[in-house]
């Protein structure tokens, strides 16, 4: 077999599918932009659900929201369980964060995505009801075999550092500017790292963690949102990496009722449980800019959005500026297409 046959394209349907997932993250990111800075977080996503939602029914397949934007009576839109895409084969589960950073947005601060991932029916994980936050340790491929998330901070920071030939306090960790992370931060300092505190954002983060050797980040530490976690292990997936999740509950209260329901607490969730398929497509667009994508901007005629790609077949990562250009639709209004 020739190099040329070796590259030749392997599932037509597949690799459409990831680009009209850019698309639908294209419509959430310029929708939402509109947003930026004016301090209203619920029309920051009122705007993103409705354009994804509208975009979506674009998309060949039979979609099932695993992750979206809540129970069916508090969202009516993008609500768990509620059947997206045209119809078509494939049957997917699909995974939806209209913005992730509704804060970043409303405040106008740089790091707002929106983010859609698919992968195959029944092979994304759905937390139970009533979780919110999993702790999370993320990195790329070189590290993915020596992280533990049961493991003191400092031992897996060793361990990173050895493979890396470097000296812990080479190293750069992201994590979440939160009061529930003050010990791990005081640990992190202890043990000679770098720290970017980040206030929102960390399924970006987690991508930066595993995009290491460009973005300058070995790993991202902390407890954050659940449904973050799933979309974090779709873009791993396609980038090698690995993430290790545990569910975190907030009180000692929601402990005793997550262990009376019999929820595994020392469950560790890794990259493959969180997404199981082996059919993951990811897409993001920049809402606001931050380091992993610029943000949109918007002209008279229309407006510039920059979003990234992934295909966990074929491994393939793209960037992907586009320009767009306001055509009137049916309704007479102006819109991208
Ligand atoms: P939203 O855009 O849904 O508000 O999420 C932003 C985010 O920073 C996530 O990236 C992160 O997983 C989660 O919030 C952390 O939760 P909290 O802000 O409650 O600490």
């Amino acid at each position: 077999m020739t190099e040329i046959e070796r590259f030749e394209p392997t599932r037509t349907i597949e690799r459409n599918l990831a680009m009209e997932l850019v698309r639908v993250t294209e419509a959430a990111a310029i929708n939402a932009g509109r947003w930026m800075g004016k301090g209203n977080k619920e029309m920051v996503d009122q705007a993103a659900v409705d354009a994804m939602r509208h975009a979506v029914d674009g998309v060949d397949m039979h979609g099932v929201v695993v992750i979206g934007e809540g129970e069916k009576d508090e969202a009516p839109m993008l609500y768990i369980g509620e059947e997206i895409g045209n119809g078509n084969k494939p049957d997917l589960d699909v995974a939806v964060d209209p913005v992730d950073g509704t804060r970043l947005l409303a405040l106008g601060l740089p790091g707002a995505l929106a983010v859609v991932a698919t992968a195959e029916r029944g092979t994304m994980y759905s937390a139970p009801q009533g979780v919110y936050y999993m702790q999370k340790i993320a990195v790329g491929s070189a590290f993915k075999h020596v992280i533990d998330i049961n493991a003191p901070i400092m031992v897996n920071l060793d361990r990173i550092a050895r493979v890396k030939q470097a000296h812990i306090d080479d190293l750069t960790v992201v994590i979440l500017d939160r009061p529930r992370h003050q010990e791990m931060i005081r640990e992190i300092r202890e043990a000679g790292a770098r720290i970017r505190l980040i206030t929102d954002g960390d399924v970006a983060a987690a991508i930066q963690a595993a995009m290491d050797e460009y973005s300058g980040i070995d790993v991202m530490f902390g407890i954050g949102g659940a449904p973050e976690a799933v979309l974090a292990a779709a873009a791993l997936k396609c980038l090698d990496g690995e993430i290790q999740t545990k569910i975190w509950p907030r009180t000692d209260e929601e402990r005793a009722r997550f262990i009376a329901e019999g929820i595994d607490l020392e469950r560790v969730f890794r990259t493959d449980d969180l997404v199981s398929g082996e059919d993951i497509c990811f897409a993001a667009t920049g809402i606001t800019s931050g380091e992993l994508l610029d943000g949109v901007q918007y002209h008279g005629k229309g407006a510039r959005t920059s979003s990234i790609m992934m295909r966990s077949r074929s491994g393939t990562v793209r960037y992907i500026q586009a320009r767009h250009t306001w055509r009137k639709n049916s309704s007479g209004v102006l819109a991208s297409e």
